[in-house]
């Protein structure tokens, strides 16, 4: 590729795939990104962003405006033929039993294989979507070579480079990573990336793992598992900080990431993790080491204490209300965490589910995730246009998203608009001495008598 920068193009446009093409288009590369849905393209060529995400929407429009950035429908021949290097960001969601689907992974593949075959130069495939140990290597590459009639190594390259960005700072990530890892199939792939994220970097090239495709694969499943072991097992502490008068999760786990062994990050306690990654992916992870004879049982653990802990909140609903028959509940969060209109597995889904079986009456705000709860919800519940509005008349109010806006709430606001302050603070962002001393407060962690 020598110095002129290489033409990248991603198939799949989802929040991987789109923030890796506007994060090289934004750096001067020129990208094409191709998906199946129509409407999605047209959007992004429109200049206009599928998706809430911070940063996304400006850069996106700049990229399309100069020209660096062109969405296509369907046409996985044109982006092997005009560029160098294809990211693979497609979707890879759970089956029923909660190992992966590879349906999407597998008809990208070939697709990418029978435009292979036509072209003459070398060109790499890049496999970005989190897909489990042994999938590049057995599923892709065999597809590949089959459908371009080529060896994989001499006629193309191929590379497993997980991605780490978060919804809320996907954009941010995807500049400021602080890990690149490259599993390739041989040196000459794996190089050819790593001379790519160099010139990506320059500069402020974060560290760099060179490994196997499988090493990769398992990279990126280990850091999401342990990060939702962490939140299990903070949950875990909360859990236990509940039943000793006086104890407090947040203090434990602040004092605890003051050692540099644990650190402080991901220790806040809550209703547990939500997404579109951490609850799929540990379930795949499980279900990939059990069809290999090894049942994880830790993680196993790390997914149970998930499922019971957004219940609580309604637990602790019925301990101040008594029957929830006919009582009006306040939701103050839809989203899955702040910043994004995402409810994929969120957390509010569970809580809203059983408050309804109790026979509650549910009313919801989100500072930005209304429309999707809405595909969710339909009329079961109904949904205010402030916080102030959502929890007037309420019974009880439970934060379930931590939104700053709702941290600049104050006593008094929930005491001059509910019918009774019972105020559940399922993630932590007020101070229970402030908040107990005028409310009927419960939150997570919190021994009984903090009040
Ligand atoms: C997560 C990882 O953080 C990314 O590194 C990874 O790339 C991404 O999954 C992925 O696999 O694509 P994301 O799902 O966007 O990113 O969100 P997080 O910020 O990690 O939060 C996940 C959930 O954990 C949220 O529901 C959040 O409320 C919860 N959480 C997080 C806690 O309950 N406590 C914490 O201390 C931190």
């Amino acid at each position: 590729m020598g110095l002129k920068k290489p033409n990248i193009s991603v198939v799949g446009a989802g929040y991987v795939g789109l923030c890796t093409a506007v994060g090289f288009a934004s750096r001067g590369y020129r990208v094409s990104v191709c998906d199946v849905d129509e409407k999605k393209i047209s959007k992004i060529n429109q200049g206009v962003a599928p998706f809430h995400e911070p940063m996304l929407q400006e850069k996106l429009a700049e990229s399309i405006q100069n020209g660096t950035l062109k969405g296509l429908v369907n046409r996985v021949d044109w982006i092997i033929e005009e560029t160098d290097l294809t990211f693979v960001a497609v979707g890879t969601p759970s089956k029923a039993d909660g190992s992966i689907d590879l349906q999407y992974i597998e008809s990208s593949s070939r697709e990418l294989g029978k435009a292979l075959k036509n072209k003459d130069s070398y060109h790499v495939i890049v496999i970005k979507s989190t897909v489990v140990p042994g999938t590049t290597q057995n599923v892709v590459k065999p597809i590949l070579e089959r459908e371009s009639k080529k060896k994989c190594g001499a006629g193309f390259g191929l590379c497993m480079n997980p991605e780490f960005l978060r919804q809320g700072s996907a954009f941010q990530d995807t500049l400021n990573a602080e890990r690149v890892v490259i599993g390739s199939i041989d040196k000459q792939s794996g190089d050819t990336l790593e001379n790519l994220y160099k010139g990506f970097y320059g500069a402020h090239m974060p560290s760099l793992i060179r490994t196997t495709l499988s090493t990769a694969e398992l990279i990126k499943y280990a850091s999401n598992a342990m990060l939702a072991t962490k939140i299990s097992f903070i949950n875990t502490i909360a859990n236990i900080c509940e039943q000793i008068p006086g104890a407090d999760v947040k203090v434990v786990a602040k004092a605890m990431g003051l050692d540099k062994r644990i650190g402080p990050l991901f220790l806040d306690a809550g209703l547990g993790y939500g997404g579109s990654c951490f609850p799929k992916d540990v379930k795949a992870l499980i279900a990939c080491s059990k069809s290999l004879g090894y049942v994880p049982e830790l993680l196993a653990s790390v997914e149970q204490v998930n499922k019971t802990q957004p219940l609580k909140a309604v637990k602790f609903c019925r301990e101040r209300l008594g029957n929830l028959e006919g009582k009006k509940i306040a939701i103050l969060g839809l989203a899955f965490k702040p910043d994004t209109d995402d409810m994929r597995e969120a957390r509010v889904i569970p809580i809203v589910n059983q408050l309804l079986n109790e026979g509650a009456n549910v009313s919801a705000y989100d500072p930005i995730a209304t429309q999707v709860a809405k595909t969710i919800f339909g009329n079961r519940i109904s949904y205010a246009c402030s916080a102030l509005e959502c929890i007037k008349n309420s019974d009880a109010c439970i934060i379930v998203t931590e939104w700053e806006e709702f941290k600049k709430l104050t006593p008094d606001d929930y005491i001059k608009n509910m019918k009774q302050p019972v105020l559940i603070d399922g993630r932590r962002i007020y101070d229970p001495i402030t908040y107990a001393a005028k409310l009927e407060f419960t939150a997570i962690g919190l021994g009984k008598n903090v009040e």
